[in-house]
């Protein structure tokens, strides 16, 4: 069976574009797929965390991916430092990854941003640990939002260089799997940014555990133009904030962003915008409700890694040791 990997960060807040760009996908998914999901702890302290609330954090993704739907007993859920193989492997694929490579990735440069001399080693080696991830199982697809994409073609890149380096088939190419109709959530606030863990207002976007009031209000304050909503898809796309939120809309609501756009053309965006909170807090608020469940049981959750961990640990083992015998390290 195919095998699918995918992760997301415990830092911050999950929000309504994690949840449309890559959880709500998953759930879909698990019934076709062998499925290793995993809150990767590795890639969050690239920058500077607190660590009181780095675990709270593993804790609240995973409960978000069981509260969303995943099913822990058909998928592996764990974190990712709990699998010594995901930072080996990093080494060892960091050393058949040129800088040139690196310094394309724009992820790092937004981060690091005009500071580029004081970020540290970990960020801009940070794709290298995500083909790692991904490449430590064999996964075949990779689902998660656009913003992962570049990301991606790396591991693509990186999975070649290994093969040919070896004169091997050992590693498939990842495929990406880049679907949905909100790939891309973009601010409330501003449609020219992603909606992210990382923005310092609290009203560009809307948090997985926002309740009813939390999530009418950042949409009532959603920037919109002037105008009534868009007549055509053409009309939408030059105009971002309205696009971005017939895009969520359509999302959740399991249609297409053709049919949203046909439904409210010409109409007003403050029926639309009620319309947009309900629907938000009616998927949202089970989901809320259930992560805070979840999330009063630590002692659950934590079995759940644990044999997530066992789970993983038992695929990465053997894939790791035939990488060490293909690249010629001893295991006396
Ligand atoms: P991160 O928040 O960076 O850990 O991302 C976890 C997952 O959510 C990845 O698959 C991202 O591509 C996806 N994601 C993050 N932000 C967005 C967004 N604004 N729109 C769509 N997908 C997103
Ligand atoms: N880099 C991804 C993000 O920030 C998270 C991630 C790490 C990931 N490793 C992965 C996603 C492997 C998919 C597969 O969103």
């Amino acid at each position: 069976m195919n095998r699918i990997f995918s992760g997301v960060q415990p830092t911050g807040n999950l929000h309504l574009g994690n949840y449309l760009g890559a959880i709500r996908n998953w759930v879909a998914l698990q019934h076709d797929y062998d499925c290793i999901f995993c809150i990767v702890d590795l890639h969050a302290v690239t920058v500077p965390q607190d660590p009181v609330q780095l675990r709270a954090q593993t804790r609240e993704v995973t409960a978000a991916y069981i509260a969303a739907g995943i099913d822990p007993e058909r998928c592996v859920i764990f974190n990712q430092s709990t699998v010594p193989g995901h930072a080996e492997l990093a080494w060892l694929l960091g050393c058949q990854t040129p800088l040139g490579w690196l310094n394309r990735m724009t992820q790092f440069k937004e981060k690091a941003g005009k500071q580029r001399e004081e970020a540290g080693l970990g960020l801009y080696s940070y794709p290298v640990l995500m083909a790692a991830d991904i490449l430590l199982y064999k996964a075949t697809h990779v689902p998660v939002g656009e913003d992962q994409k570049q990301h991606l073609e790396l591991s693509r890149d990186i999975a070649g260089a290994f093969n040919r380096r070896f004169g091997v088939e050992f590693f498939p190419l990842p495929e990406p799997m880049i679907f949905g109709t909100a790939t891309r959530v973009m601010s409330l606030r501003d449609g020219t940014k992603k909606m992210s863990k990382s923005d310092q207002s609290d009203y560009s976007r809307i948090n997985m555990t926002d309740d009813a009031d939390a999530i009418a209000l950042k949409i009532r304050k959603a920037k919109t133009d002037p105008n009534p909503l868009p007549e055509t898809a053409k009309d939408a796309e030059a105009r971002p904030e309205a696009d971005n939120l017939l895009g969520i809309y359509a999302a959740l609501s399991d249609l297409t962003r053709d049919q949203v756009i046909e439904q409210w053309a010409g109409k007003s965006f403050s029926t639309f915008k009620s319309d947009l909170a309900d629907l938000s807090s009616s998927v949202l608020g089970k989901i809320g409700g259930e992560m805070r469940r979840l999330l009063a049981e630590p002692g659950y959750i934590d079995d759940i890694l644990r044999r997530g961990a066992e789970r993983a640990n038992a695929v990465a083992k053997p894939h790791l040791q035939e990488v060490f015998d293909i690249m010629g390290l001893l295991r006396p």
